[in-house]
C-alpha cells in the first residue's frame, strides 16, 4: 500500500473538518475522492502535503509515518502536490514555474535538464512558449503547466486538486488523458474533484461528506449509479 490513512482528523484552531477519515491508495492506482464544496477535500490535500498536523489517527506513504515528515521530506520521498488554484507564479516564465518544480532536489544540471526535456515531451504546446509569461498562458495550459511542475519533482505519488476548475469539458479529458499516460509511467494518483467527469479517468472512487468517507466503490460501477446522485442530494 503506498497512502495509508486510517481513521484521521484535523481541522484549523479548534474547528474539526475531516472526521475520522480513511482511505488508502495501493501503488499504480489512481483513486478520486469526490465530494461537493466545502466537504473537506483541500484539507485532506493540506493534511498529506503536511500544511496541516494530524490530530488523531495515522498517515503512512510507502511505510513512512507522516505524521514526523517534514513537507519537504514528504516532497523528497516522491509526494508531490498539485495543489488548489493551480499555484502558477503568474509573473515569472514557463521555463522559470517548471524550474521551481525541481527546488527541492538535488539534481546535477544534466539531470534538471533530462527530466524538463521529458516534462515538456508529455507537453509539447509548453516547450516552445518557455520563455513567455505564465499569465499568457489559456486556462488549459496553466494547468498543464501546474502538472508538468509537478512532474518535475519526480512524483512516486501526486495528489491533485481539482484539476478540472474553471475549464471547459474538453480541455479536462485531455488532461485526463495525460494523467492515464502518466499512470503507465508509474505514476500513481489521488485526485480530489467536485466533477463526475474524473471517474472516467479513476480506477477507485472514494465520496467525501461534510468531512466523512461516505462511499469506497470502483469507479466504473458509480458512473451509472443512484448512490452517487444521492450522496450528493442528501
Ligand atoms: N484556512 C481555513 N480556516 C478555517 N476554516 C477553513 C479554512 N480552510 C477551509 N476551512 C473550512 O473547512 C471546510 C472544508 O473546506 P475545504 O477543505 O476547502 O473544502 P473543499 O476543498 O472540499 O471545497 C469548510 O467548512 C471551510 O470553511
Ligand atoms: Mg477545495
Amino acid at each position: 500500500m503506498l497512502l495509508d490513512v486510517e481513521r484521521v482528523r484535523t481541522g484549523y484552531g479548534r474547528l474539526e473538518v475531516l472526521h475520522d477519515i480513511s482511505l488508502h491508495v495501493e501503488q499504480g492506482e489512481i483513486v478520486t475522492v469526490l465530494g461537493p464544496n466545502g466537504t473537506g477535500k483541500t484539507t485532506l490535500m493540506r493534511l498529506l502535503s503536511g500544511v496541516l498536523p494530524v490530530w488523531a489517527g495515522q498517515v503512512s506513504f510507502d511505510g513512512t509515518d507522516l505524521g514526523r515528515t517534514t513537507p519537504e521530506k514528504r516532497a523528497a520521498l516522491g509526494l508531490c502536490q498539485l495543489p488548489e488554484g493551480r499555484g502558477i507564479f503568474q509573473t515569472l516564465t514557463v521555463g522559470e514555474n517548471l524550474d521551481l518544480g525541481a527546488v527541492s532536489s538535488r539534481r546535477s544540471g544534466a539531470e534538471l535538464r533530462a527530466d524538463r526535456d521529458r516534462v515538456l515531451g508529455v507537453f509539447p504546446e509548453l516547450a516552445g512558449r518557455l520563455a513567455a509569461s505564465a499569465s499568457s498562458l489559456s486556462g488549459g495550459q496553466q494547468q498543464m503547466l501546474a502538472l508538468a511542475r509537478a512532474l518535475m519533482g519526480r512524483p512516486r505519488l501526486l495528489l491533485i486538486d481539482e484539476l478540472s476548475f474553471g475549464l471547459a469539458p474538453r480541455i479536462v479529458g485531455d488532461l485526463f488523458t495525460v494523467v492515464r499516460d502518466l499512470r503507465e509511467d508509474g505514476v500513481t494518483f489521488l485526485i480530489v474533484e467536485q466533477q463526475a467527469s474524473a471517474l472516467r479517468v479513476s480506477d477507485r472512487t472514494y465520496i467525501l461528506r461534510n468531512g466523512r468517507n461516505e462511499l469506497d466503490r470502483p469507479s466504473a460501477e458509480l458512473l451509472d449509479s443512484d448512490e452517487l446522485v444521492a450522496s450528493y442530494l442528501r
